[in-house]
């Protein structure tokens, strides 16, 4: 039922912000995918640690409490462009039960890191 799910907040790069009910254990990659949320070039990688699409700035509050960063995500991250001190990748988060209500925001510009989307595209 709705009343297990998590209540999330997703502000695209236009602003626009979209709420959405997701469930605990998807991966905020998985919830923009499953909600169709419109957030170009978003999950180029499919969640494989090798784009840095997924970028998304979280709430200092919330940032703080995010499991821990492995290496493989900050290398992505590094080359992310509009890193800010409070951003992960979305696709290494997962939705769980304390982050309701919650804001995460999708940089102005994302950048894929393997410089051509057209093969995801084409699927
Ligand atoms: Fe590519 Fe997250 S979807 S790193």
């Amino acid at each position: 039922s709705s009343s297990s799910k998590v209540l999330v907040h997703f502000v695209n790069q236009s602003g626009v912000k979209s709420s959405v009910y997701v469930s605990e254990g998807d991966s905020l990659l998985d919830v923009v995918i499953k909600k169709n949320l419109d957030i170009s070039g978003f999950g180029a990688c499919e969640g494989t640690l090798a784009c840095s699409t997924c970028h998304l700035i979280f709430e200092e509050k919330v940032f703080e409490k995010l499991e821990p960063v492995v290496d493989e995500e900050v290398d992505m991250l590094d080359l992310a462009y509009g890193l800010t001190r409070t951003s992960r990748l979305g696709c290494q988060v997962t939705v769980q039960r304390w982050m309701d209500g919650m804001t995460v925001r999708v940089p102005h510009e994302i950048k894929d890191l393997r410089g051509n989307l057209d093969a995801v595209n084409s699927k």
